[in-house]
């Protein structure tokens, strides 16, 4: 399979007045056609910054400063912004936390959307416009879309306005959506159906998913496969169900026993010790080793490379057992 999107040893730094502060550091992801991919890691380890940077949305004091992202093969950092805003709404489109980045609060639901489709195709008649429109916002879940079109973005609820954010991501049909923790605010009840909608919507459009979160229950519950981002970097890459039932790196295993099981009702959560490092000063060696469990003399030395596991597994840690390694 080819993927649609391939990030290869991406770097994005923020050049500050205390220094350089490397959010994406040698990041490498592939996204399949159609495929879910969850990214998951705790607060300011990179993961916004990284979808900004496919979307083309990072500003300065921030740079691009290494790697490719090649969407199809075509590689999006040599595109002028004039190309990347026609790319980005096209065939990749962003969901944020909060819905209001996405919509505007004195238009109409209805204006909006009919707006987003004629910016990417003119040609289309407002009719036209106005009926995929209402017809997206009954794919998201939205009862009654002919009426609730001609309402303004307060007065929906929060779960609402998230859902009509998603219709406008999905309205013109994108090959890609980056969805930046899209579901955080939102009540666990509607969290799921949001989770659930998107996934079957996806699924049914062939839309490949890159989705982004704190909260690794959510990514074992949608994505196909988890990229697990620690300091700027991927440090363990694998198919969902062998992540999540078989975790190699110390910090997924630490995220993963900070998640509630059914397995491990009664049993009391683990926390990971310790703080991430701050971006801006890393340690010599491993991003991890100051919360590490199996830390050993050479992880303070030298960041260690990728390994690749015999079930296919990209793990960014020394300790990778011989029985793991290909
Ligand atoms: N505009 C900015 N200027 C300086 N540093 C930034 C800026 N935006 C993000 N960062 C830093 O980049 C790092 C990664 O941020 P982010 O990608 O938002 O993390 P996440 O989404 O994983 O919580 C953080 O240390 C954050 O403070
Ligand atoms: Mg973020």
């Amino acid at each position: 399979m080819t993927p649609i999107l391939q990030i290869n040893d991406l770097k994005t730094h923020f050049f500050t007045k205390a220094g350089v502060l490397k959010a994406v550091d040698g990041v490498s992801l592939e996204i399949g056609a159609g495929e879910i991919v969850g990214l998951v890691g705790e607060s300011g380890s990179g993961k916004s910054i990284t979808g900004f940077s496919i979307i083309g949305l990072v500003d300065a004091p921030g740079r691009i400063v290494g790697g490719e992202i090649l969407f199809k093969g075509q590689n999006l950092t040599n595109l002028s912004p004039q190309e990347m805003q026609q790319f980005r709404g096209n065939r990749v489109a962003m969901i944020f936390q909060d819905p209001m980045m996405t919509l505007n609060p004195v238009l109409r639901i209805e204006t909006q959307m009919i707006e987003a489709i004629q910016a990417h195709d003119p040609s289309i008649s407002r009719t036209d416009a106005h009926a995929r429109s209402r017809d997206t916002l009954g794919l998201v879940g939205i009862s009654s879309p002919e009426e609730r079109m001609r309402a303004y973005p307060h007065q929906f609820s929060g779960g609402m306005r998230q859902r009509v954010s998603i219709a406008i991501a999905m309205l013109n049909k994108p090959d890609l959506i980056i969805a930046d923790e899209p579901t955080t605010a939102l009540d666990v009840t509607i969290q799921g159906q949001v989770i659930h909608e998107m996934q079957r919507l996806c699924r049914e459009t062939k839309t490949a998913l890159l989705w982004i979160t704190h909260d690794l229950a959510v990514v074992a519950g949608i994505a196909e496969r988890i990229c697990v981002m620690y300091a700027g970097r991927i440090v363990e890459q694998g198919l969902n169900t062998k992540v999540i039932s078989n975790p190699i790196h110390p910090y997924t295993r630490g995220l993963l026993g900070s998640v509630p099981a059914q397995n491990r009702r009664g049993e009391p959560l683990q926390q990971i010790e310790g703080m991430v490092p701050s971006l801006l000063n890393l340690p010599e060696g491993c991003a991890f080793q100051n919360r590490c469990s199996l830390l050993t003399e050479r992880c303070s030395l030298t960041p260690p490379d990728v390994t690749k596991t015999d079930d296919g597994r990209l793990v960014r840690c020394f300790n990778v057992t011989q029985g793991d390694t290909a």
